[in-house]
C-alpha cells in the first residue's frame, strides 16, 4: 500500500494559494469552524495547521499527532505558543516577506492623516471643488516632525527607514535600546510621547502592551500629536483615544487595526481627523503571495527535511 500523504488542517480563512502550494503532497482537510465535523481518523492523523493567527490550545489539545503550526502571518498572538511548546510542537510564522508592504503603508497612513487625503478626494468626488472651491487647507503637515517609533523591529526598522527622506526627526522606544541605529532613544513610552508630536505604533501583542497606548500617553504626546496604529489594536486603549480626538487632546490619528475587528466602535468612527483602513497594511497580492509560500515552503520543509525555515522564538527548531 502507498504510504498516506501527511494530513495538514487548514483553518479558517486563509489565502487559497496555501491550499494549492499544499495540494499534492499533503491530504489537505479544511476545518470550518470547530473539529466536530471531522472524521476522528482525520483528527487522530492531523500532523500539522496551517492558519491565519488561529490555534488556542482548545484546538491544539484536540491533536494527539500534531508536530507543527504554520501561520500565515508575521503576529502570531493568536496562536498559543505555550500549549505548543508544551507538546515540542513547533510554531512557524511569516517574517520579512511583507516589511516593505507594511511599511510603505504606514507612510501612505501617515501622509494620509496628516494632509486629509481621503477628506480631500471625497470633496472632488462630491463635486464640490466645481461647486463650492477649493479643500481647506490641512492644519497639520509633515513638515518639521519628530516621528517615535513604538517598537523597531523588522518592521519598524523599514518605517524608519523610509520616514529619512521626508527629512522629520527619528526617535523610538524599545525594552532595550539597539546598538545598530542612531535615532533618539527613550526608554519609555511616556518619554517618548513627550518628546515627539507624531508617535507610529508598530509593537506586538503581549502582556506588556496591552492598551499602553492610554489616555496618559495620548496626553504627552499633545494638541499637535499624530497617532499611527499599524501593530495590533490590543495597543491602544480605544476609549481614551476616541475622548482624545473628540476633545482636541490630540489632533489626528490613523489605524489599521483595532481591538476587536472587524467591529469598529461607532464612537471612534464618529471622532474627527481619524484615517480608518480595514487591516490591510501586507494586504496586496504580491506580498500576500509571498507570505502562502512561506507558509507551504515551512510544511514542506518540515516533512521533508524536519526542519523549519522560520520558527517562532518560543517554539526554538528542532529537527523531527
Ligand atoms: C501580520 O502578518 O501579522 C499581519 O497583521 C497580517 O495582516
Amino acid at each position: 500500500m502507498a504510504e498516506s500523504l501527511p494530513v495538514i488542517l487548514l483553518t479558517g480563512r486563509i489565502n487559497p494559494r496555501v491550499r494549492e502550494g499544499l495540494d499534492g503532497k499533503f491530504e489537505v482537510v479544511t476545518v470550518d469552524g470547530d473539529l466536530s465535523s471531522l472524521d476522528e481518523s482525520v483528527i487522530a492523523r492531523a500532523r500539522g495547521i496551517a492558519g491565519f493567527n488561529a490555534a488556542p490550545a482548545e484546538l491544539i489539545d484536540q491533536l494527539p499527532a500534531l508536530e507543527i503550526i504554520a501561520n500565515f502571518g508575521v503576529g502570531y498572538d493568536g496562536v498559543d505558543t505555550a500549549a505548543a511548546a508544551k507538546r515540542n510542537i513547533i510554531v512557524t510564522n511569516t517574517p520579512d516577506v511583507l516589511n516593505d508592504e507594511v511599511a510603505d503603508t504606514t507612510i501612505g497612513l501617515l501622509l494620509g492623516t496628516v494632509r486629509r487625503l481621503y477628506d480631500a478626494e471625497k470633496w472632488l468626488r462630491d463635486g464640490k471643488w466645481e461647486n463650492e472651491g477649493p479643500f481647506a487647507l490641512s492644519p497639520l503637515s509633515l513638515r518639521d516632525r519628530h516621528v517615535g517609533l513604538y517598537g523597531l523591529g523588522r518592521i519598524g526598522l523599514e518605517i524608519a527607514k523610509r520616514l529619512e527622506p521626508f527629512k522629520v526627526k527619528i526617535s523610538y522606544h524599545t525594552r532595550s535600546e539597539r546598538k545598530d541605529v542612531s535615532y533618539g532613544y527613550y526608554s519609555s513610552l511616556g518619554e517618548l510621547a513627550t518628546a515627539v508630536d507624531t508617535l507610529i505604533c508598530i509593537v506586538p501583542k503581549t502582556p506588556e502592551t496591552h492598551k499602553a497606548i492610554d489616555a496618559d500617553v495620548l496626553k504627552a504626546l499633545g494638541p499637535n500629536g499624530v497617532m499611527i496604529n499599524v501593530g495590533r489594536g490590543w495597543s491602544v486603549d480605544e476609549e481614551a483615544l476616541e475622548a482624545a480626538l473628540k476633545s482636541g487632546v490630540i489632533a489626528a490619528a490613523g489605524l489599521d487595526v483595532f481591538q476587536d475587528e472587524p467591529k469598529v466602535p461607532a464612537g471612534l468612527l464618529d471622532a474627527p481627523n481619524l484615517s480608518v483602513l480595514p487591516h490591510i497594511a501586507s494586504a496586496s497580492v504580491p506580498t500576500r503571495n509571498a507570505m502562502a509560500d512561506l507558509v507551504v515552503a515551512n510544511l514542506v520543509s518540515w516533512f521533508t527535511d524536519g526542519a523549519v525555515l522560520t520558527p517562532v522564538a518560543e517554539t526554538p527548531a528542532k529537527t523531527r
